[in-house]
Formats: structure tokens, C-alpha cells, sequence
């Protein structure tokens, strides 16, 4: 079935051509650009990706040569490579990732603003000749299917070859995305360098970057610019950055939402399918709900994505929605039988593995694969290693970048839009918020999602004061200021009609008792969760009032077979008003950092839910 959602043309685009000298004139403006790029850099040579088979067993092959990947035992993990990068060089750097808005109120209080020009200068001081010694790539890419309707298409220059193969998984790339740009179709720059220049006869590194790193957004021209960095989130540039970052602009600007959430399909035991979108902070378990095994006869979760999800309202007035990867960057830590059978499955081969452990059978390994270690690997840092050695075998944030297509549980047709029936907003709180809780309409569950907050550590439990604001899981993602983004949230929801409007539901599997221990037992059983949520879709079930929100009736949330005491299924949703005026409190402080720009409707939902907890 084809949606009703439609590109934005050329004419609805907030950037013109005439801004952008490299736009519109085909794959002239793409040479142009290439070139300026060159001058600058002077790699030792250009190669155009073409994304073939061919291309990628050649760059693979020299990689192997070069020792910038291991190749795994072929028998365990044919296809499969380990990359061990340097140590300082582990995870996205936030602190030096900038928001290079005109307007410094535009980046907004949660982003690190830098004023365009003056960045610029001083990236053009790195980047001269940062390529030497290297090969310059052109990546072609497209997020969501190529000429797809929600789609959108970019260029990454990079000299690194581990971000080129890593983007040939994780988006679609080549040939193909160059035929677009020689139609005219609007594409996004971004480039990448290592910041590590080879002189005549210097030997290379396996993991090379430089100290200091610049992970700079130019919203108002769409573009990107990486330097120092060989990690995803900051070097695979299509991903935080233009999917996240620059696409929640587009979006702000052409009337869509580019989202920090996981897609998935369920299938209900009369056949009807329901597709929810999904939004956790980090370590709450988003890739292990979007991979999750119903614990419930008859149900069934499919997988259409575990991080982006784009959506735009089409012209039947829902929500239709894409996960624009092909991929997954997931952390590898914590992924085991027990805990994620589908991704162990995905990891068969054909997967890049990022600073995890080396078995001595060639094989890879992490913490939470197995429960016992093997009794000898080498580390991520390449130091041998024994289970008695006090430190992770794994980086922590050690990570897996793997197609999509070899997930077992990935939907039919995952690469086409869906209309959205639920978006789910979740955070990790031992105390205070409920299992489930429905919204009474848009605009309360957009206040759901700009009040999500989580508990850092098991410290911090029971103490309000120590909550990490993580609105709509977007804090390190959202190109643009925070309180614009929720209005822009709020006229979204008016353009969808009643019928077509998906629910929002807030989640908890995160609460504990007071003996410290988990009241709900989490994984497949959160289909439970999902259960009554497809019945208040369905609306087949009535729903309690709570303070907070509409929560299951008596009864109605399926607990058979699961051993769960009828007083944790209490506590599970007991409403604490005195923590609750106080969490309400900081709620109006951290509204209050964003100063005139929050939404009337975000305040008028705050003095709403401190009227309900005032009620006696
Ligand atoms: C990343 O760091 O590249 C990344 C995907 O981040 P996260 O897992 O925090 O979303
Ligand atoms: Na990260
Ligand atoms: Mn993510």
C-alpha cells in the first residue's frame, strides 16, 4: 500500500537553491564541492563510492592489510571484522558537538552554540590539509529508501575507510543516490575528517584521529562538519547528526518530526496490526523493545527500527512514519540469549564490531553475551585479559554495526511508511512513575514527553532532586531550541484529524519496591503492557483515572501466569502526591531554563496535573 505522504518540493523548502551554490545545479554542485573540499584537505586521491560488492571486498581487503580490521574466525563470524579504536576515542563527544544557528536562541539552552562564521574560520584552520596522506571518499547516501517518499539524500566526503563501510551498513549508498542528485533533488553536505595527515613515509595507526574533535551542525544551510573523530555517532554522519540533528530542522521547517525512537510492528491474535513508535533515554531498553519475544500466546512484535524514526502527517490525516537506517550501531554490552535473543541472532556475520573482546578461537565476546567469560581473551584495548582481571573485557560502550536485513524478527515491507497507531515515551524510574500511564490527548502526551526524565544511578533513587531531564530522548539530538521543538510538536498533533491522531502512552519497567528489587519483570513480558495499549487503540477496554493520566482498570491489564504479588501490582501504580508536587516543581524549573519560548499549552498541562494532585 502507498502512503499518502508526499516529498516537499523544492518550493517548500525553507533553503532555496540560491543558498546553497552546490544545490540544483546537479552533480556540477556536487564536483564543485568535492573539489573546494580537496583543495583544502589534499588527500592523496578521490574515490567516487559507488556502493557495489566489488567496491566494499576491496576496502574491507585493504583494511584487513592495513590492521584497521581484524577479521574474525570465518567459521564462528564469517564476513566479520573487529575495529579497536584508540582509547580516547569511545563515544559521541557532546561537549564539543555544536548547534551553528544565525541566532544563538535558536541552538537553544541544551545544545553548545557556536556562531557560523567564526566556527568555520576555525574549522578551515584544521581541516587544511588534514587529508594528506589519505584518500578522500564520497559517500552517497539515503536515508529511507532511495526517491522513497519520506526520504532524504546526502553526500559524506570522509578519509575514513571504517565510516565508509560502516555507512554502506548502516544507510543505503552509492550509484543510485547520484542519479537523485542529477535530478535535481535536494541534498545535504557533510564532511568528515580524521584530522590525522600522514607525511611521506609515516606508518599509520590502526584507529587514526586527533584530540581535538569539532562535531559542528550548520542547521540553517543543512550541513555537517566532523572533524577528529573515527566513532559512529560522530563520524557516520548520516546518523545523529543529519537524521537527528539536521532533519529535526527540515522537519520544524517542511512540517514533519525526525525522532529519536524505535519502530515497531504488533501483530494482535485477530490479525490486526498496530505500529508504535517508541522513545527511551540511553540503557532503558529501546533495542531490546524493538527486538522483543512476546511473552503473550497469539501476539507478536516485529522489528522496523531500534533508533530514528522520521514521521509526517499525510493527507488522511495520520502520522506515517519510516525508520530511515538500513542498519544498527548497537551496544553490544548487556546483548545476551537471556536478554536479546533476536540481536544475537542479527550478529551472525556481515557485522562490524567496534572494541569488543577477541576470543582466542577468534570469535568476539562481551559482558552479558554469556554468563560465564571465557577464561581468556584479549580486551578492546588489545591487552590480554582473564575473568579475575577487575576491568571489562568489552568498552562499555563497545558497539555492533549490522544490516537490518538480517534481523529475524524485521517486518515485511519494513521499508515502506506506516501509520502510526501509539508513540510511547519511556525513562528508567524507581520510584514515582507508573507502569503505564495514557494521555488524555495530544497535547498532554507531548507534555509526557518534554517532562521524560531518568535516574543515572541506583544512588539516586527516591531522590527527585537527582532525575536527568531527557526530553523526548532528544537532549544531545534535537538541531534547534528545545521549547520551539514542543511547539512545533503541538502543531503537528493540530494538523492530524481525531480518528487518525496516534495515543501517547508514558512507560516505566523501572520501578522498584522497597527491598530495592524490580516490582515488574520487563523484557517479553512488557507485551503485557503493549496488550492493553492495543486495547485502548482498539478502545475495547475503559481506562482508570489517575492523577497522572489515564492508567488500566482493575483487571484489565493481563497478569495471568506471571508471578507478580497483587500489592506490587499496586505499588506498580501508586501516585505519591507529595513527590509528585515536588517532581512538579522541577518540572517548572526546567521549563523555566527555557524561558518565554515553552508553549502556553506545555504551562497550561503543569497547573493541570498540580490541580489533579491537590485534588483530595
Ligand atoms: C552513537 O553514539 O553513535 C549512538 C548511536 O548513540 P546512542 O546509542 O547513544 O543513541
Ligand atoms: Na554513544
Ligand atoms: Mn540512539
Amino acid at each position: 500500500a502507498s502512503a499518502p505522504v508526499a516529498r516537499a518540493t523544492r518550493a517548500e523548502r525553507v533553503t532555496p537553491a540560491a543558498d546553497n551554490p552546490y544545490e540544483g545545479r546537479g552533480l556540477a554542485g556536487l564536483r564543485a564541492w568535492v573539489a573546494e573540499v580537496a583543495a583544502l584537505t589534499t588527500p592523496d586521491s578521490i574515490h567516487w563510492c559507488t556502493g557495489s560488492t566489488a567496491e566494499n571486498y576491496e576496502l574491507t581487503r585493504q583494511a584487513v592489510a592495513d590492521g584497521s580490521l581484524l577479521q574474525l574466525n570465518p567459521e564462528w563470524r564469517p564476513n566479520s571484522y573487529l575495529a579497536r579504536s584508540a582509547a580516547s576515542d569511545v563515544a559521541r563527544v557532546e561537549a564539543r558537538t555544536f548547534i551553528c544557528s544565525a541566532d544563538e536562541a535558536e541552538a537553544g539552552p541544551t545544545n553548545n552554540w557556536r556562531e557560523p562564521s567564526a566556527l568555520r574560520a576555525e574549522l578551515e584552520g584544521v581541516l587544511a590539509g588534514s587529508m594528506r596522506g589519505r584518500t578522500l571518499y564520497v559517500v552517497p547516501f539515503s536515508l529511507g529508501p532511495v526517491g522513497g517518499p519520506l526520504s532524504l539524500i546526502g553526500v559524506q566526503l570522509t578519509d575514513s575507510p571504517y565510516a565508509v563501510l560502516s555507512m554502506g551498513i548502516m544507510t543505503r549508498t552509492g550509484d543510485r543516490v547520484l542519479d537523485q542528485i542529477a535530478a535535481g533533488t535536494p541534498w545535504v553536505r557533510t564532511l568528515h575528517s580524521l584530522g590525522a595527515p600522514l607525511e611521506e613515509g609515516q606508518a599509520d595507526v590502526a584507529w587514526p584521529c586527533n584530540d581535538d574533535k569539532y562535531i559542528a551542525h550548520f542547521p540553517d544551510t543543512r550541513e555537517v562538519i566532523s572533524y577528529g573523530s573515527g566513532y559512529g555517532g560522530n563520524a557516520l554522519l548520516a546518523k545523529k547528526c543529519v537524521a537527528l540533528r539536521i532533519a529535526s530542522v527540515i522537519g520544524r521547517d517542511e512540517g514533519w518530526l525526525a525522532e529519536h525512537m524505535l519502530l515497531i510492528r504488533i501483530t494482535s491474535p485477530e490479525g490486526n496490526r498496530y505500529h508504535v513508535a517508541a522513545a527511551f533515554p540511553s540503557a532503558c531498553g529501546k533495542t531490546n523493545l524493538a527486538m522483543l519475544r512476546s511473552s503473550r500466546p497469539g501476539w507478536r512484535v516485529e522489528t522496523l527500527g531500534d533508533d530514528i524514526t522520521w514521521m509526517k502527517p499525510g493527507a488522511d490525516g495520520r502520522l506515517w512514519a519510516i525508520n530511515p537506517e538500513a542498519g544498527f550501531f548497537g551496544v553490544a554490552p548487556g546483548t545476551g540469549e537471556a536478554t536479546n535473543r533476536t540481536a544475537v541472532e542479527t550478529l551472525w556475520g556481515n557485522t562490524i564490531f567496534t572494541n569488543v573482546a577477541l576470543r582466542d578461537d577468534g570469535d568476539v565476546w562481551w559482558e552479558g553475551l554469556t554468563e560465564t567469560p571465557p577464561a581468556h581473551l584479549v580486551d578492546w584495548r588489545g591487552e590480554h585479559w582473564t575473568p579475575d582481571a577487575g576491568r571489562p573485557a568489552a568498552h562499555p560502550n563497545s558497539r555492533f554495526t549490522v544490516s537490518a536485513s538480517q534481523c529475524p524478527t524485521l517486518a515485511e515491507g519494513w521499508d515502506e511508511p506506516v501509520a502510526l497507531d501509539a508513540i510511547v515515551f519511556g525513562g528508567r524510574r524507581a520510584t514515582n512513575v507508573p507502569l503505564v500511564t495514557e494521555a488524555s490527548d495530544w497535547a498532554n502526551g507531548v507534555f509526557f514527553g518534554a517532562t521524560i526524565s531518568s535516574e543515572k544511578t541506583a544512588a539516586a533513587e527516591g531522590t527527585v532532586g537527582e532525575l536527568r531531564r531527557d526530553p523526548f530522548a532528544m537532549l544531545p539530538f534535537c538541531g534547534y531550541n528545545m521549547a520551539d521543538y514542543w511547539a512545533h510538536w503541538l502543531r503537528v498533533g493540530r494538523t492530524l484529524s481525531p480518528a487518525g491522531t496516534p495515543k501517547i502512552f508514558q512507560v516505566n519497567w523501572f520501578r522498584k519496591g522497597e527491598d530495592g528489587s524490580f516490582l515488574w519483570p520487563g523484557f517479553g513480558e512488557n507485551m503485557r503492557v503493549l496488550e492493553w495499549m492495543v486495547r485502548r487503540i482498539e478502545r475495547s477496554v475503559p481506562a482508570a483515572q489517575s492523577p497522572l493520566g489515564l492508567v488500566p482498570a482493575p483487571g484489565d491489564l493481563n497478569v495471568d501466569g506471571l508471578d507478580v504479588a497483587p500489592d506490587a501490582l499496586a505499588e506498580l501504580f501508586a501516585v505519591d502526591r507529595e513527590s509528585w508536587l515536588a517532581e512538579a516543581q522541577l518540572t517548572e524549573d526546567f521549563f523555566d531554563t527555557f524561558g518565554t519560548r515553552v508553549p502556553a499549552a506545555l504551562r497550561a498541562e503543569l497547573a493541570a496535573l498540580r490541580y489533579r494532585l491537590r485534588q483530595a
